[in-house]
C-alpha cells in the first residue's frame, strides 16, 4: 500500500490557498489518510514551518510514516481530532496558523472490505475508523431497540424510510456481514431507491459508531481555542449534517446558528468567515474523482478578542 493509490485529495489547491497564510507557522492537518493535503502544506512552509499530523487509523498513520519519512517537520499523532487539544504539546495552544479537517473516511477505508463501510463489498459489520474504540456497527444493528435504530437513521441518515427499515432489521437479525444487512434493507425498499436508502443507513451507522459529529464539534471549538489571531480554520464536508455545523460555528461560534450579540449590537463570535461562499469542486475534479461530488469548502479566522461578523454564509 502507498498513498499513490491509498486516498486522491480532494479541492486541493482550494484547501491550502485558504489554509496556508504564514510559511513560518504552525499548522494541523487533522485528518492526515494518506497525507496528500499533508504534503502540499508542507511545499508551502519554510524550514522553520511544522505540521502535526493526526488520524485515528493505524493505516494511515503507516502510510504517512513512510511519505514523510526523513521530513523533520512533521510530527504524527494517533487519535482523535476531537481531542486535538490534549493530543497538542502543551505550548501549540493560541499559536496555531491553520487546522485542516477532511472529514469522513479515505478512499482506502472504503475499499477494503474487512472495514465494513461499504454497503458495495461484502465484509463484517465493523465501521470503526481507529482500532481504539468498541463500539462496532455489528453491535448497534444487533442490539438497538425499534425505537434507537429509527431515530438513528432520521437524524443522522436523514433516511425518510427509517420506520420501514428499522422494523427489516429487527425481523431479520443478528447480522454478521454487510451484506446480509444490505439484504435486509433492500427487502424493504423499491429497487430504484436502493442505492439511496442504502448509502443513507451506512453514513448513519458510520456516524454513530465513530461518533462523528460530537468529535467534529469539539474539534471546532477546541479546535478555535489553539488557532492565533488570524490563524485558519479549514474544513472540507461531505454531507449537510456536518456541513450545517461548521457553517453555523463559523458563522455564529455555535452550532443552533443563533446570533450572539454584545452590548452594541454586533455579534460576537470568535471566527469570521473567510469564504464568502461554499467552495464546491470544478466540474473536472468531479469527473476525475467522483468521490469529491459532494465535498464543501468553508473556511475562517480566528479573530482578535472583540469585532464584528463579517456576515458571510
Ligand atoms: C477523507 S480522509 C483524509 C484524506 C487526506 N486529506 C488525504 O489527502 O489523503 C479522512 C481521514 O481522516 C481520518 N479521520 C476521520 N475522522 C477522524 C477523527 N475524528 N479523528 C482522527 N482521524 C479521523 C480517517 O481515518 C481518514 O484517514
Amino acid at each position: 500500500m502507498t498513498h499513490v493509490t491509498y486516498h486522491k485529495p480532494v479541492l486541493l489547491n482550494e484547501a491550502i490557498r485558504f489554509l496556508v497564510t504564514d510559511p513560518h507557522g504552525i499548522y494541523v492537518d487533522g485528518t492526515l489518510g494518506g497525507g496528500g493535503h499533508s504534503a502540499r502544506i508542507l511545499k508551502g512552509l519554510s524550514e522553520k514551518g511544522r505540521l502535526y499530523g493526526i488520524d485515528q487509523d493505524d493505516d494511515a498513520l503507516r502510510v504517512a510514516a513512510e511519505r514523510f519519512a526523513g521530513e523533520d517537520r512533521v510530527s504524527l499523532i494517533r487519535g482523535n481530532f476531537g481531542y486535538m487539544d490534549v493530543l497538542l504539546p502543551k505550548g501549540a495552544a493560541g499559536k496555531l496558523s491553520g487546522i485542516l479537517l477532511d472529514l469522513g473516511v479515505s478512499s482506502h477505508q472504503i475499499n477494503e472490505p474487512e472495514r465494513g463501510f461499504s454497503f458495495q463489498n461484502d465484509g463484517p459489520l465493523d465501521m470503526r475508523m481507529g482500532a481504539m474504540q468498541d463500539l462496532t456497527a455489528a453491535t448497534i444493528v444487533n442490539g438497538y431497540e425499534y425505537e434507537e435504530l429509527r431515530n438513528l437513521f432520521f437524524e443522522f441518515g436523514e433516511e425518510r424510510e427509517s420506520p420501514r427499515i428499522a422494523r427489516a432489521i429487527i425481523r431479520d437479525r443478528p447480522f454478521e456481514t454487510t451484506g446480509q444487512l444490505r439484504e435486509s434493507i433492500a427487502s424493504v425498499i423499491p429497487e430504484r431507491f436502493q442505492n439511496k436508502s442504502l448509502a443513507r443507513i451506512f453514513q448513519a451507522l458510520r456516524i454513530a459508531v465513530n461518533s462523528e459529529l460530537s468529535m467534529l464539534k469539539r474539534a471546532l471549538e477546541k479546535g478555535t481555542d489553539l488557532l492565533r489571531e488570524e490563524g485558519r480554520f479549514v474544513v472540507i464536508t461531505y454531507h449537510s449534517l456536518e456541513d450545517r455545523l461548521c457553517k453555523n460555528y463559523f458563522r455564529y461560534g455555535n452550532f443552533e446558528g443563533k446570533p450572539v450579540k454584545d452590548f452594541y449590537g454586533n455579534d460576537i463570535t470568535p471566527l469570521q468567515a473567510v469564504t464568502k461562499k461554499v467552495v464546491t469542486p470544478s466540474p473536472g475534479e468531479v469527473a476525475d474523482n467522483p468521490r469529491a461530488r459532494s465535498a464543501k469548502l468553508r473556511a475562517a479566522a480566528r479573530r482578535a478578542s472583540t469585532g464584528n461578523n463579517g456576515g458571510a454564509s
